[in-house]
């Protein structure tokens, strides 16, 4: 295929996205627009300096950034027009399901309530699905730079709105944090009845893999780049089929990998790991999930048949249940012809 038949195959795929920040989806325009609003003022002063400050060297230097744009989000109604925006954004995407994670601590720690966070994002989420047909799950991520006793009480802030909430996370700084610090906390969240997930193995080393996996009994690792370095860990998540929400342009943006031309993706694929793609943050990594998809394929030179792989993947990766998982994949075998 033309490298612009390969574009236009990726757009008009229905995919699922399972690893996405909301907050990481704050565009410059928005922040500023909602900035004002709220008379904050940025430490920038146009969309363009603040863009031009989106130049990072690892994940921490995100980080830091990512945690001040998100102060200006003090209203239900802020956590709706941002999280509303995404939903517009990949409806043009063919993004049918998306399961989102928004960071709590990040807002309450502000004195910003559980309850207009969740209340916010929640709506947008129910409006989505009516307006524009996109199922979602929510996940709720601990910051893991924070102590346990602050992931504990985040998780008693969530037990009223229970049935909004369908897993646990664990995202922010990994190195020097590892999953067994949480290990009590995710023990009582998988009480309580939440589907648990970890980012792991980002810039952390494959340990913490083994660790978010035989301590915190996830279901599905975010990142998970460097399990490529251990084979016994490859053996096992192939075996077991658990999916890895791989992020090709956060991963180049912040330097995980070098140059995306090294990607594991293949690799991944060729040892029939569960590999999804999925973007992040992306307001701050240059693009959304078929841009993802566009660079992968650009860079691995990934045929037609392993794009819609990577697209079925979601779907099976996805907390989807069985029969609207096989409605999607079928959809996609009767649609879209394979061809090479
Ligand atoms: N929070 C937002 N994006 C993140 C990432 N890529 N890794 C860890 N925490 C995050
Ligand atoms: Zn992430």
């Amino acid at each position: 295929m033309e490298k612009n038949e390969l574009v236009n195959y990726i757009k008009q795929l229905p995919k699922a996205e399972l690893h996405l920040h909301i907050e990481g989806t704050f565009e410059p325009e928005l922040m500023f627009e909602i900035a004002k609003r709220n008379n904050l003022s940025l430490a920038y002063d146009s969309v363009a300096s603040l863009k031009k400050a989106y130049q990072f060297n690892n994940l921490q230097e995100f980080l830091d950034i990512y945690y001040i744009g998100a102060q200006v989000l003090l209203h239900e109604q802020d956590f709706y027009d941002l999280t509303w925006a995404y939903l517009q954004k990949i409806h043009q995407q063919n993004v049918v399901h998306t399961e989102i994670f928004f960071d709590p601590q990040t807002h309450t720690d502000r004195g910003v309530s559980f309850e207009t966070v969740i209340n916010g994002i929640y709506k947008a989420l129910k409006d989505g699905q009516h307006q524009l047909g996109i199922s979602f799950r929510l996940i709720m991520s601990f910051l893991r730079h924070l102590d346990e006793s602050s992931a504990f009480e985040t998780l008693k802030q969530a037990l009223p709105f229970k049935d909004w909430i369908d897993g646990v996370g664990l995202d922010s700084s990994e190195i020097g944090n590892p999953p067994s610090k949480f290990e009590r906390v995710f023990k009582q969240a998988a009480d309580h009845g939440f589907k648990l997930v970890a980012h792991a193995g980002e810039e952390g080393p494959a340990e913490y893999i083994w660790e978010a996996l035989d301590l915190l009994h996830v279901c599905r690792i975010d990142h998970g780049n460097r399990s490529i370095d251990d084979a016994k860990l490859v053996e096992r998540l192939a075996q077991q089929q658990i999916p890895l929400t791989l992020c090709p342009l956060s991963n180049l943006e912040l330097k995980v990998v070098q140059d995306l031309k090294e990607y594991p993706a293949s690799k991944m694929l060729d040892k029939n790991l569960l590999i999804t793609i999925n973007s992040d943050d992306p307001a701050y990594f240059g693009g959304y999930l078929n841009e993802n998809y566009i660079a992968l394929t650009n860079n691995l030179s990934l045929t037609p048949d392993q794009i819609k792989q990577l697209a079925i993947n979601s779907f099976k990766g996805s907390w989807l249940n069985e029969v609207e998982k096989n409605k999607w994949i079928s959809e996609m075998e009767q649609l879209i012809p394979t061809k090479n």
